[in-house]
């Protein structure tokens, strides 16, 4: 039933679940967890490459829950920092308006793409604040905070410090006008922003002036915080191997103090929270973000009556897990667990980094029409579980980027998805509803083929819980393959001819139907919506990990058969890229 190549895979996965989790951790034990994704900027729409990250993530919570562990899922919209305080001041209005209109976008958003938060907060919240200033407090009474004056690009007519990317000029190498201050998009050549030609402010076309100003710094240098994050990169924390290489580059050997101080603080105007004993200066966006994900936490234990310090604590025996893209590794395995730690908190069980999306090969772009928005998915008829199915299909553990393939997803959808596993369903419902007034045939429960559908939640649970979402679903749809030779084989259509074939129709259809809802289970974290409409066909109760042992019966007839999910047509995929252009 496996081909070779997935059946090593899956030993390989097995063994390494087995040898590598704390006993805690095997499946039988209910698990505590915590578990984040990237707060995305609240300054932009939600687009499909961020979906490939928050569709990942609740396709991993959503198995964790139905196996029934306590898991908390928890995000927010990332609103500091100059960027968005620039935006609403173009658009006229405060950054509060702004960042609530957008809050409102993002959650309709997520809500269509059923990514099941169980709360999304904003980290312009009281929680986020006092949780900053707690720990930065905590950090500065732990000697780990430097003020320092440096001098910095300055805008003398918009009277304010400018960000590296606020400033343009000619390239120091090509002479190639208009490139940003840290790369040549002509030539690739790499450098300081100082060392453009004819450098120019983005906001007023000032020359920029070098002028003084106090930063503070997280000391990062401090021989504590390189000895806690080689241990914490290289031994404590199982990193995806290519993360731990990356982190291995970054900390460098015992004794080469390869890291440097990070500057934590921003000068007014700068939207964000001013830092407790400095008037006028601001936290760094990329302080206060990570801590909104313990804000966004702490806001929902109050909300649920949880004790966020049991989570938070050192000791705390509950797990924390963090879903980020390969850009944002730096801030999640470097500055997060440090500031954690030197401030009294636990810190992350392990970080998950994904690759990027491209569509059709390439970077989005908007002149391709493929920079697609989440709501024009929507909007354009898509059914959004086709895109939960569709990135399932391509995700695994490995930080790798992966395609969109627009003729693929078509196939996939279609043939796949469609072709082979919703069309169980029709292929033997009709019978049953009509001849057998809903009823299985209770004795076919224990046909070898449901048997072997049943012995493969095993590796497929291994296989979700590793993050191989890819192979998972190779395996179910070899499993429906193998469902669909047997339809085929037994012809059920000609046994309704013969009225002296009854028994062996119905229980034909009765094992079609009993692997339709295996299978169904086992598709559930991807498809919840569809598994709903599942549920309600063959008249049960919301189904769980372990219910794949709890086959069909005759005292709960099923109801009548109606479409579960439609097929794309080509036609929308040209909708959806005109959409976007
Ligand atoms: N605000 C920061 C994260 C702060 S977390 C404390 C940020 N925001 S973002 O909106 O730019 O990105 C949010 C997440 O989406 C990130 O993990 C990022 O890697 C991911 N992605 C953004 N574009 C993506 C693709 N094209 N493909 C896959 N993931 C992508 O970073
Ligand atoms: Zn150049």
């Amino acid at each position: 039933m496996l081909d070779t190549d997935l059946d090593t895979d899956i030993s390989k996965v097995i063994e390494f679940r087995m040898s590598s989790l704390p006993p805690n951790q095997l499946p039988h034990v209910q698990r505590r967890m915590l578990v984040t994704s990237a707060l995305p900027y609240a300054n932009g729409q939600i687009h499909i490459g961020h979906l490939v990250e928050y569709i990942q993530t609740d396709i991993w919570v959503r198995f964790q829950r139905l196996r029934g562990h306590e898991i908390h899922y928890v995000c927010a919209d990332d609103t500091h920092g100059t960027p968005i305080m620039l935006r609403a001041e173009q658009e006229g209005i405060s950054p509060q308006e702004l960042i609530t209109t957008v809050w409102q976008e993002h959650k309709r958003d997520f809500d269509a793409f059923h990514v099941s938060f169980d709360n999304y907060y904003t980290t312009d919240s009281p929680e986020n604040q006092s949780l900053a200033s707690a720990i930065y407090l905590k950090l500065r009474d732990a000697g780990l905070i430097e003020k320092r004056t440096i001098q910095q690009a300055y805008d003398p007519v918009k009277e304010m410090f400018l960000p590296d990317r606020f400033i343009k000029g000619n390239c120091p190498k090509c002479d190639a006008a208009d490139q940003y201050g840290d790369s040549c998009e002509k030539c690739g050549a790499t450098y300081a922003p100082t060392d453009l030609k004819n450098p120019y402010s983005v906001l007023s076309g000032a020359t920029p002036i070098r002028k003084a100003t106090e930063h503070y710094f997280f000391k990062l240098s401090d021989h504590r915080c390189e000895t806690f994050l080689r241990a914490w990169t290289q031994v404590k924390t199982p990193l995806q191997a290519e993360a731990r290489n990356k982190m291995k580059e970054w900390v460098g050997e015992v004794g080469e103090s390869k890291l440097s101080d990070w500057d934590i603080s921003r000068d007014a105007p700068y939207f964000g929270f001013e830092i407790p004993d400095a008037p006028g200066k601001y936290f760094y966006v990329w302080l206060d973000a990570p801590i909104g994900y313990y804000a966004s936490f702490l806001n929902y234990c109050q909300q649920k009556g949880l004790n966020f310090e049991e989570w938070v604590k050192p000791d705390s025996t509950t797990e924390q897990y963090h879903f980020i893209g390969k850009d944002i590794l730096y801030f999640h395995t470097l500055f997060w667990p440090a500031t954690l730690h030197f401030s009294g908190y636990r810190t992350p069980t392990n970080v998950f980094a994904h690759g990027f999306l491209t569509v059709d090969g390439e970077k989005m772009s908007k002149s391709r029409g493929t920079l697609i928005s989440a709501h024009s998915v929507i909007t354009t008829g898509f059914n959004p579980e086709w895109l939960r199915y569709y990135f399932a299909t391509k995700l695994n553990a490995s930080m790798e980027d992966l395609d969109l393939n627009l003729q693929d997803f078509v196939a996939r959808v279609n043939s796949d998805l469609i072709g082979k596993y919703v069309n169980i369903a029709s292929r033997s419902a009709g019978f049953l509803i009509k001849q057998f007034a809903g009823q299985v045939a209770d004795a076919a429960m224990s046909h070898p083929l449901l048997n072997q559908i049943r012995a493969a939640s095993e590796p497929i649970t291994m296989l979700y819980e590793t993050r191989e979402f890819a192979k998972a679903l190779r395996l179910v749809m070899e499993l429906a393959d193998q469902v669909n030779a047997f339809v085929d084989e037994q012809k059920p259509w000609e046994l309704a001819k013969d009225p002296a074939r009854q028994a062996e129709l119905q229980t034909v259809c009765s094992i079609t139907l009993e692997a339709f809802r295996a299978l169904s289970l086992y598709l559930k974290p991807v498809l919840p919506q569809l598994a709903i409409g599942v549920e309600q066909f063959l008249a049960l109760p919301p189904q769980q990990w372990q219910d794949i042992t709890v086959p069909l019966s005759s005292k709960n007839p099923i109801r009548p058969y109606q479409h579960l999910m439609g097929r794309v047509e080509a036609s929308q995929i040209e909708a959806l890229i005109a959409a976007n252009q």
